[in-house]
């Protein structure tokens, strides 16, 4: 049996979750990485990751790759980084219900059942980190996102009152924000909302076009884009340090997000992020 700690990362067919992957390999961790397409596993065996298939809205995957990679490692699961999710765009008297609905049983529900799952291999050890990679849309919404900021909102909101309830057990809970980064997010985020939103026929369609016109140019946001390697830093800190934070904003965007939020009277601050985008 292998001591080196023992980590999942979900979502690494792509952008952050492949990224942390393999740089959590080559720190020393045992990483269990998970993908929803048989297709994908292949690029994570190649460099050596073990890999199995989980999809946060499929229950019996979370359970049987939590029950396969207990089995392989007698029970020790150190650190869990949820990760794997997608961004369901479209104003929000646009979203059909089944397509928020998605959104949260992808981004919230099965990010819960897999934490549930995993947490009690913790408590037997006394000991566990669990980061949540949020958004600083679960901080500060924004126009057109409002299904994914209700995805982002929920989780900070289960997570950091996870933080309290496990404090003293030995087990930490952070969450990581970040602003944009490098990945296929946008790409993914651009099918959704055309397979779920009826562009033409929206109030909102004159704001689609443009959006869509400019979409990957660089706007005020996109300019300070950085690469996963920025969220695997903290998520290095939120794993190994003595005293993780329960927040951890990546990007410049992200901090100064929540600043103005802090500083600014709430009427001002929502009327600013309403021209953002
Ligand atoms: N990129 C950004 O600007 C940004 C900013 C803030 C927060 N984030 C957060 O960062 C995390 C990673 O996103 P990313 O930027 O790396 O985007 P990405 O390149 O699109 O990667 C997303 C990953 O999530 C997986 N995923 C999608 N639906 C899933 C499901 N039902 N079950 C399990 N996994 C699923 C995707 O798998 P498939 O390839 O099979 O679709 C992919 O592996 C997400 O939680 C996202 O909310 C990203």
């Amino acid at each position: 049996m292998s001591d080196r700690p023992v980590i999942i990362v979900t979502g690494c067919s792509s952008g952050i979750g492949a990224y942390c992957a393999r740089a959590l390999k080559a720190e020393g961790w045992r990483v269990f990485a998970t993908v929803r397409k048989v297709e994908d596993l292949a690029a994570l065996e190649a460099d050596g990751i073990e890999s199995l298939i989980l999809d946060y809205t499929d229950e019996a995957t979370i359970t049987a790759a939590v029950t396969e990679i207990a089995g392989r490692t007698g029970g020790r699961i150190d650190a869990l980084f949820n990760n794997g999710a997608y961004g369901q765009v479209g104003a929000v008297e646009d979203l059909p219900t089944a397509a928020l609905r998605l959104q949260l049983e992808t981004n919230v529900l099965g990010w819960h059942e897999l934490t549930r799952q995993v947490i009690p291999y913790m408590r037997k050890r006394c000991a566990g980190r669990i980061v949540q990679c949020s958004s600083i849309l679960g901080i500060v919404p924004f126009r057109y996102r409002g299904a994914y900021t209700a995805s982002k909102f929920a989780l900070e909101g289960l997570s950091l009152t996870l933080r309290m309830e496990l404090a003293g057990s030995g087990i930490e809970v952070s969450l990581i924000e970040p602003g944009p980064i490098e990945s296929r997010f946008t790409a993914n985020a651009l099918v959704k909302l055309h397979e779920n939103i009826d562009l033409e026929n929206s109030p909102h369609a004159a704001d689609y076009a443009r959006q869509l016109a400019r979409l990957g140019g660089k706007g005020a946001i996109n300019r300070h884009k950085l690469g996963p390697d920025a969220v695997h830093a903290v998520l290095r800190h939120a794993l190994t340090a003595k005293k993780p934070k329960p927040h951890y904003p990546v990007t410049v965007p992200a901090k100064q997000g929540i600043l103005l939020k802090r500083l600014l009277p709430s009427a001002l601050f929502y009327r600013l992020m309403g021209r953002v985008d």
